[in-house]
């Protein structure tokens, strides 16, 4: 099985756990880092509806917490089609990390779609843009 097909399963499998009672739009993401390891992540909705947590998000929290933060690729599957790409947030979380983040956006009838982050979302805001002489 090919790494790539591997992402997808585990983005797949963590799909099922979905906590999304309110939209029912279930998503599921895997992530995979410089050195090898995966983590996933899927939605967790919340009756405050503001307070859900999207896969991709919680797939790079499940990552950080690992003392992971050199990311290589993210799959992410829904049940749409085409695949649906990361929302606004998730690609300003995903970008914090570096343009070259691949994404494979897949459905359940095994559509593809890839992409970057750098793509997704060019001249994002990052971390560099806060390292000036400012006065603090
Ligand atoms: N959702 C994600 O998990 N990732 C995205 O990139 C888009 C949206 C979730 C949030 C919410 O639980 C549901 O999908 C509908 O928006």
């Amino acid at each position: 099985m090919s790494d790539e097909q591997a992402l997808i399963d585990a983005a797949r499998a963590v799909r099922d756990n979905a906590w999304a009672p309110y939209s029912r739009f279930r998503v599921g993401a895997a992530l995979r880092t410089s050195s090898g390891s995966m983590h996933v992540g899927c939605n967790v909705e919340n009756a405050t509806y503001g307070a859900t947590v999207c896969a991709e998000r919680n797939a790079v929290a499940a990552a950080v917490a690992a003392a992971e933060r050199s990311f290589e690729e993210i799959a992410i599957v829904t049940d749409t089609s085409p695949p649906a790409m990361p929302c606004g947030i998730c690609r300003q979380v995903l970008a914090e990390f570096g343009p070259d983040l691949r994404i494979i956006s897949t459905n359940l009838s095994g559509e593809v779609a890839r992409t970057t982050i750098g793509e997704l979302l060019p001249s994002a805001f990052s971390g560099a843009d806060l390292c000036d002489d400012r006065p603090r």
